[in-house]
């Protein structure tokens, strides 16, 4: 198959013109994707989703709630020239920025501002879908991987990564516990939720999927000092700062 240039499979039905306030705390500073002070976080995932995803020349891949365009940007030299990457992502912001450096480094890539629940894709579009740490977040986690499913070749896969449960994590649970006591409510366990293997399992295989594996991994995420990692957790960290938001200055 020599699809010659990044998809143009999207007959756009919908137009997401902003994205969830759970997702997209207020920033600091001149920054307003929500990811692009934290690639370190994220960046080394993507070589461990790569060496697991393989993907292979010729594939059409989705990278579903792409953000800055991490994974997209690293798999596009190994399926290109005669297949391309995809990303998408709810958050526009984050797609100007994944768009603004993949652009420049392939025309094998393309970006999309869209739902993961309801993907505007065609029936068996693309062969390998990856989901780096997107699915806790998606108001509707049946139905997108209901839409994974629906969107993928024969003998296609998916690829995805969620983070263990709240007590693999100290420091987010050390956030969730003082917020909880503090103001009563925290939001920082949802996103640890598919931390629980057979939930997650659960999932997927109700939404077609055979041949299900699930592990657990571990890095090491390195912060050049604890202000560049707290500036972080109070700013960007999609598990903390919607939470921590309710804080006062001081509190926080
Ligand atoms: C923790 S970030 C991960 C981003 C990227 N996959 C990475 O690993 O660098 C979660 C992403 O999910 C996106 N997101 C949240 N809800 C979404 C939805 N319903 N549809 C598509 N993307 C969504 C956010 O905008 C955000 O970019």
């Amino acid at each position: 198959m020599d699809v010659g240039a990044p998809p143009d499979l999207f007959p756009c039905t919908e137009e997401v013109s902003s994205p969830p306030k759970a997702w997209c705390p207020p920033l600091r500073g001149h920054h307003s994707g929500s990811q692009r002070r934290h690639p370190g976080l994220f960046a080394p995932w993507a070589s461990v989703l790569l060496g697991l995803a393989r993907p292979r020349p010729g594939e059409r891949v989705l990278d579903l709630a792409c953000g800055i365009g991490v994974f997209a940007r690293a798999a596009v030299p190994m399926v290109s020239p005669s297949g391309w990457v995809t990303g998408l992502d709810l958050d526009p912001a984050n797609v100007a920025v994944a768009r603004a450096v993949g652009d420049r480094e392939s025309r094998f890539v393309g970006w999309h501002v869209r739902r993961a629940e309801r993907l505007p894709l065609r029936d068996a579009a693309i062969d390998l879908v990856v989901c780096q740490f997107g699915l806790m977040f998606f108001s509707d986690r049946p139905a997108a991987v209901r839409e994974m499913h629906r969107v993928m070749s024969k003998g296609g896969r998916l690829v995805a990564s969620t983070w263990q449960g709240l007590d693999r994590h100290p420091f987010h649970q050390a956030i969730h516990e003082a917020t909880l006591a503090r103001l009563g409510i925290s939001t920082v366990a949802s996103v640890f939720a598919l931390g629980d293997a057979d939930e997650l399992g659960t999932l997927v295989h109700s939404a077609g999927f055979s041949d299900v594996r699930i592990e657990a991994r571990s890095i090491t995420a390195r912060f050049a000092n604890a202000q560049e990692f707290l500036a972080f957790e109070l700013g960007v960290d999609p598990a903390v700062a919607p939470t921590l938001r309710h804080l006062d200055r001081r509190d926080q």
